[in-house]
């Protein structure tokens, strides 16, 4: 593996006397598309807020670029370059397609304020519409958020993550709640966004991810029941027997 990006080392979580993640140790290769997988409560999203820092780990480590990350604050994993996408809360559903990303892309530029003039805001404005031709969704940039389907709001909670350029993307489910249609295109759009960078995302249908990723961890009880390339684990006879009458 070249050097890892991301490493976790003994990653334990509790709630209260439940033990939600035991001692999961991971590396993730940078510029890969990885998958987390298990079946309902293995312990995938617990996994995941340790790994963006939404959740901190009862004992254990979490590295990122070889620097300790357990524990920062939010805005520090931003910085350093972690993005996740679906903060629904992060959407402004009265405002436009458009201007949603504009809020995220200003960030990257000097200050503004109501009387910054308008040319000034033009760097800011062109790169919002080029996330949003990158996540299929320019056509809508006028749009009232609010009236968009769902599908197309996922879309742009990702043009939004990636207006800060991120080195390392995290996505929860980003396939749920989805019909067939806008499933199979955000699994494109995610093909294609691990081209430029490392992305990470949990899933829970095994199928779905199968084709697309480099690499897949199997979380089951809260602990790493099994890793490796797509072809290791549908040929793991453990991950099968677990994932037996899932579909
Ligand atoms: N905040 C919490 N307080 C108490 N128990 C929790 C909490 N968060 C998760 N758990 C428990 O930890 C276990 C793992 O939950 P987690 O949400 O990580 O599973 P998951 O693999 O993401 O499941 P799903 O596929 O349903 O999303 C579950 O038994 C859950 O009930
Ligand atoms: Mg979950």
């Amino acid at each position: 593996m070249s050097v890892p990006i991301l490493q976790v080392k003994k990653v334990s979580r509790n709630f209260g006397s439940f033990k939600a993640l035991t001692n999961v140790s991971v590396d993730f290769a940078a510029h890969q598309l990885v998958a987390i997988i298990g079946p309902n409560g293995a312990g995938k999203s617990t996994f995941f807020n340790t790994l963006s820092g939404a959740l901190v780990p009862s004992s254990g480590k979490v590295l990122f670029e070889g620097q300790d990350i357990t524990a920062l604050k939010q805005h520090e994993y931003a910085r350093r370059g972690i993005a996740k996408s679906f903060q629904i809360t992060n959407v402004f559903k009265q405002l436009s397609v458009h201007e949603n990303v504009r809020v995220a892309t200003q960030m990257g530029y000097a200050r503004f304020n109501i009387f910054t003039p308008r040319s000034k805001l033009r760097p800011a404005i062109d790169e919002a519409d080029a996330l949003l031709d990158r996540v299929g969704l320019l056509a809508l940039r006028n749009k009232t958020v609010g009236d968009l389907a769902h599908g197309q709001q996922r879309s742009l909670e990702i043009a939004m993550a990636l207006a800060a350029n991120p080195k390392l993307l995290l996505m929860d489910e980003p396939t749920a709640g989805m019909s067939p249609e806008e499933t199979t295109a955000m699994m494109a759009l995610i093909t294609t966004l691990a081209k430029e960078r490392t992305v990470i995302l949990v899933e829970h249908k095994m199928k779905l991810v199968m084709g697309i990723c480099d690499r897949l961890i199997v979380l089951h009880h809260g602990e790493l029941l099994a890793q490796g390339s797509p072809e290791d684990i549908r040929n793991n006879d453990e991950v099968r027997r677990v994932y037996l009458g899932q579909g």
